[in-house]
């Protein structure tokens, strides 16, 4: 038999269907009982009146307790109320299993209580909301840069090298051999380019950050596009572009779970190009004028992103980094040695970086050398040094958080809740 589903229910107005969901709430007043149901695609009342029900069923409506899991028929009917909301006048119902006491309830619970509760947690409206938001987002993503040319080409996970640092990797034996776990797909969808143009992978990404902060997992998705001829400017262009079409899909699409959210949606709707720049430089004298002691040549902090964006409606590219605080593969600026064609992209409301990105280096010795600086071990490297052997281009590309994006378009604060299964540093289960 076909499922039916309560997003749907608005087609079967006045017509008897078949759900099939759980129970989430209930109250009952003597012969009448309101049940909160859930089935996966939406939430919906179903209404049972003693007097419409055999006494059999009315028994088994006695036995419900939050989360018990049943299958319900009864009439769609609109409420008399609020046009466009929908209930189910229940005529059957039947128990497939009644839940044991369920551990979270109505009641304020810690955060670590509901992390412990991640597999039960998931099942709350909120973070029921923030995976179909993360869901809409993940794919609008692949709709734009396929639409501009990208295809999806898969990263190792398993690596011999770092991308970001290495400081944050995660180390796994390999045989008789050590492996890290990947930072980011990026230097090998360099190598894809000079057979795609343009590319994209979408996958877990690890580091062991020690921060404890709101904005870091040390596993996380990643998004990193990467594109042939394309510079600086030109790839800025392209992420305003993506964001922009992702926040409309995400208006468009979400309209439920961003009113159980309570996110502000005119905020949102006014993100659109040119999104704000301002040079590394400009920013930190910003920042001083506002009474930060931030110093050139420091990184922003959490309050510094903040402050950039306090009174910005679109989000803010910081452009133009000191080379000694930006990866190895950026390009340097061409007006100035100790800079590099580097950017990231802060969002609005204090979320703060979302995207990093840079034109690449592509000149062979100027990369040699700045390896060389780092310590990197050059010989497992040769491969990505060979790239700028065989036909190299100018080309530049970024990587998105998906997570710090959700939590972004979901106003959520924290970025534990816009993962599934969270792994943080404190934190590997469940
Ligand atoms: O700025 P990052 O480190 O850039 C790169 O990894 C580049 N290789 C990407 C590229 O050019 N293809 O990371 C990119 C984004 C950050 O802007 C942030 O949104 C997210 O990944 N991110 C994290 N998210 C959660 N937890 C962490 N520990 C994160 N570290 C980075
Ligand atoms: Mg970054």
């Amino acid at each position: 038999m076909k499922q039916t589903f309560i997003k749907d229910l608005a087609n079967f107005k006045d017509q008897e269907v078949t759900l099939q969901g759980w129970v989430f709430n209930l109250r009952s007043s003597g012969k009448i009982a309101f049940l909160q149901i859930r089935d996966g695609s939406g939430f919906i009342q179903a209404i049972i009146s003693a007097p419409d029900v055999n006494s059999q069923v009315w028994a088994e409506v006695q036995k419900l307790t939050p989360e018990t899991s049943v299958k319900l028929t009864g009439k769609v009917a609109e409420h008399p109320k609020q046009p466009g909301v929908f209930e189910l006048q229940v005529g059957d119902l039947k128990i497939i299993q009644i839940a044991a006491d369920y551990p979270i309830s109505k009641k304020e619970h810690g955060p670590e209580f509901l992390l412990d509760h991640r597999h039960l947690w998931l099942r709350s409206s909120k973070q029921w909301a923030i995976q179909r938001v993360r869901n809409t987002i993940i794919n609008s993503i692949y709709d734009y840069l396929n639409q501009q040319g990208f295809i999806k080409i898969d990263a190792p996970i398993l690596t011999p090298t770092a991308c970001e640092g290495t400081t944050t990797l995660f180390q796994v034996p390999y045989f008789d051999d050590t492996a890290y776990l990947s930072q980011s797909g990026q230097l090998y969808l360099e190598a894809a380019i000079f057979a795609h143009g343009r590319v994209f992978d979408f996958g877990p990404t690890f580091r062991a950050e020690k921060s404890k902060t709101r904005r870091h997992l040390t596993e996380f998705w990643m998004m990193d596009a990467e594109a042939a001829f394309v510079e600086h400017d030109e790839n800025l262009k392209i992420q305003e572009e993506l964001i922009t079409y992702v926040i409309k899909q995400v208006l468009a699409k979400n309209k439920t779970e961003l009113a159980i959210l309570e996110r502000d949606e005119k905020l949102l709707e006014k993100i659109k190009p040119p999104f704000k720049r301002l040079t590394y430089q400009e920013a930190i004298k910003f920042l001083q004028s506002q009474g930060s002691n931030i110093k050139p040549g420091e990184d922003l902090g959490a309050a510094d992103e903040t402050w950039l964006t306090k009174d910005s409606p679109v989000p803010l590219f910081v452009e133009k980094w000191p080379q000694a605080i930006k990866a190895f593969y950026m390009k340097r600026d061409p007006e100035n040695q100790n800079l590099v064609l580097g950017a990231d992209l802060i969002a609005t409301e204090g979320f703060g970086e979302i995207i990093g990105g840079s034109e690449r280096e592509t000149d062979y010795e100027l990369l040699l050398n700045r390896m060389q600086q780092e310590n990197l071990p050059i010989k497992s490297f040769k491969w990505y040094l060979d790239l700028r052997k065989y036909g190299s281009v100018p080309h530049s590309g970024f990587g998105i958080g998906l997570e710090r994006l959700t939590a972004w378009l979901c106003g959520v604060r924290h970025v534990r809740e816009t993962i599934p299964f969270p792994r943080l540093i404190n934190r590997l289960t469940p």
